[in-house]
């Protein structure tokens, strides 16, 4: 049984319930996190918290707990639920008023809700012989640095890599690579990692950021830029990296190959910093 967290209780999931008139519900209207747990260590907890800050700032939300009390209630929803590897996933909306209407309630008590799902992480074929991607044009709004619940655009961009026999959808936005559906995406040209550079246009990822210093701590030779649309056509490698997908190889992108359509050297050798890092940092709750 999965216990969750709902507005100050814990509960079973299957019975947490929140009101039709929640704005979560009627507009999309919340910020959300999903946080890796390895051995029962929330992974980057702090940075995790200072994302949804981020958001919440964004979307004019006040926090409605302090770090403090997010490391308590993270830590007991990790511990009251099975499996050493955990993927917890927090959500804050903007909570239920009476009536609906766009602009926002002058009194309200924003809901609060936690829970726990086994982090599973890809088969390794997926790592063995690389994931298919399929692009399309980025139709997101321009605030895609917040991580907010209003997830339409991207559930139908990942639909999209579904219907199409894909595992994630590259997005591009006037000509540059922006990320994927739910993830980043990394190229390799010639030995260099290329990541496209935070701004408005993507999400600020967690695992792009232990990417990026992977690279940096082998000397990897890295650029932080935009990257062209034909560059990442181009490139010898594609990976795609998030919290519950880690690093993986993408080695078909719309029915081409990328490079030599097998998994890259480079990749390979991030994927072993990667694995080591979690053994001895991940897991050691770094
Ligand atoms: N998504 N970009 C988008 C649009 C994402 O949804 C995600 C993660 C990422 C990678 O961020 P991180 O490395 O911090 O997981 C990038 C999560 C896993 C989700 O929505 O389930």
């Amino acid at each position: 049984m999965q216990t969750a967290y709902l507005n100050g209780t814990l509960l079973p999931l299957a019975e947490a319930r929140v009101p039709a008139m929640d704005r979560g519900f009627l507009f999309g209207d919340g910020a959300y996190e999903v946080i890796p747990v390895y051995s029962r260590r929330p992974f980057r907890l702090p940075e995790h918290l200072h994302r949804l800050r981020h958001t919440l700032d964004g979307i004019r939300l006040a926090n409605p707990l302090d770090d403090a009390e997010w490391t308590r209630l993270i830590g007991e929803i990790i511990a009251r639920n099975d499996g050493e590897d955990q993927s917890v996933y927090l959500q804050i909306t903007r909570g239920a008023d009476g009536k609906r209407n766009h602009a926002f309630p002058a009194h309200v008590t924003p809901t609060v809700f936690i829970m726990s799902e086994p982090l599973v992480t890809p088969p390794p074929e997926q790592r063995d012989t690389g994931i298919a991607a399929v692009s399309a044009p980025d139709v997101r709004w321009l605030r895609c640095d917040l991580k907010t619940t209003s997830l339409l655009a991207n559930c139908l961009l990942r639909q999209l890599a579904v219907d199409t026999g894909c595992v994630e959808t590259i997005l591009f936005r006037d000509g540059f690579m922006t990320e994927g559906a739910a993830s980043n995406i990394f190229a390799v040209k010639a030995g260099v990692l290329l990541a496209p550079p935070k701004n408005h246009l993507m999400l600020p990822g967690i695992t792009y950021d232990v990417v990026l210093e992977l690279a940096a701590a082998h000397r990897l030779a890295c650029e932080v830029r935009d990257v062209a649309e034909a560059e990442a056509r181009a490139a010898d490698e594609l990976w795609m990296t998030s919290s519950t997908k880690e690093v993986l190889p993408i080695t078909l992108l719309d029915g081409r190959a990328i490079g030599t359509g097998t998994p890259g050297a480079v990749f390979r050798q991030m994927y072993a910093w990667y694995q080591d890092f979690k053994q001895t940092v991940m897991r050691g709750g770094g």
